[in-house]
């Protein structure tokens, strides 16, 4: 009888690990990592309401919407905020031309293929894939973006799914 409750023990404990790593490497859901300089969206793209093609210059022509390079943060910071350890570092980063290390959150694999173009002319908001980034000290994942969620979407735009949509 004992024996029959630690196997069933042990049975989930090994389903629970095995959920958590279906969890991460599949959805990536809540991923926020720590990033080089506390850079914070709900200061910029909210309370300052920078918008976000100003920082994401490429977003509406091409694959990838980009991390803004220093320059465009020393528009404001080589006058703003210049004494404060944060903006130091910056300072220190630009002038050595040596750039901030973000962390990637959102990835999708080399084997698919996914556009920013594509969406932003079809008129989609950035908040419909990335969640109120506007409200966001730290970035995390919003939404899954992985196979499911891509071609749910699809489904219901009447957006194309087969397999060679997205896959070369
Ligand atoms: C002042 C410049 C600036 C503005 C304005 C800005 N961003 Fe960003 N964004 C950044 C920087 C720098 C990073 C990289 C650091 C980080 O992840 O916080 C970033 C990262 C991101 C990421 C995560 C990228 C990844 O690694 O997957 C998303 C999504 C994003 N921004 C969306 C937005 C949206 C949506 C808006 C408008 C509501 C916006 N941003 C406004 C500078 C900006
Ligand atoms: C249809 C969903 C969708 C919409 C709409 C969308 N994104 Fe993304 N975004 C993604 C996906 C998927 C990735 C990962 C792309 C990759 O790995 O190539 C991503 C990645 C990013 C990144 C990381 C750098 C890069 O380009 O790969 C930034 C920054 C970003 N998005 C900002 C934005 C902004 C700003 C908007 C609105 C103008 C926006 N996104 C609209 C799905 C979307
Ligand atoms: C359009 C102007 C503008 C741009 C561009 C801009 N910022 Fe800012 N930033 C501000 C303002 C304004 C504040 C807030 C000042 C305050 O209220 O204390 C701020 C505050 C900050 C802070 C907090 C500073 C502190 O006191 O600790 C950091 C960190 C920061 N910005 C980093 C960045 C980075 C990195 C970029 C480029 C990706 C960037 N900013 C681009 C205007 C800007
Ligand atoms: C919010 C809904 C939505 C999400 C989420 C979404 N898509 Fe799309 N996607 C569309 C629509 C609608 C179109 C059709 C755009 C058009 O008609 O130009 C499209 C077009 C595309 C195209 C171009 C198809 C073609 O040949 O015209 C590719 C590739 C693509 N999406 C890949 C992806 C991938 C990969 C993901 C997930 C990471 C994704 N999409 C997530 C709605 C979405
Ligand atoms: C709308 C875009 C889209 C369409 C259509 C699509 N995929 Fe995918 N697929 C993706 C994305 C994004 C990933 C990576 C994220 C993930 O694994 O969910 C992926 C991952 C995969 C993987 C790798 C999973 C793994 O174990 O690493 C395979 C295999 C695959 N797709 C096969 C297919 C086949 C077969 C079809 C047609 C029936 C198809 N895909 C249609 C977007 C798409």
């Amino acid at each position: 009888m004992t024996k029959k409750i630690i196997g069933i023990i042990l049975l989930l404990i090994i389903a629970g690990f095995g959920y958590q790593m279906f969890h991460y490497q599949w959805s990536n859901l809540d991923y926020a990592p720590e990033q080089p300089i506390p850079f914070s969206h709900k200061l910029h793209a909210g309370d300052r309401n920078i918008p976000c093609m100003y920082c994401h210059t490429n977003v509406e022509r091409s694959r990838h919407a980009t991390i803004p390079s220093m320059n465009i943060c020393m528009n404001c910071h080589s006058v703003v905020n210049v004494d404060s350890t944060s903006i130091i570092k910056l300072t220190e980063a630009y002038n050595s031309g040596k750039p901030l290390e973000w962390q990637r959150i959102h990835k999708v694999p080399e084997h698919a293929y996914f556009s920013h173009k594509w969406h932003i002319r079809k008129g989609f908001d950035c908040a419909v894939c990335h969640g109120p980034v506007e409200t966001m000290d730290r970035v995390y994942q919003y939404r899954k973006l992985n196979m499911g969620d891509c071609i749910q979407c699809h489904r219901e735009n009447e957006a194309p799914t087969s397999c060679n949509t997205c896959h070369q």
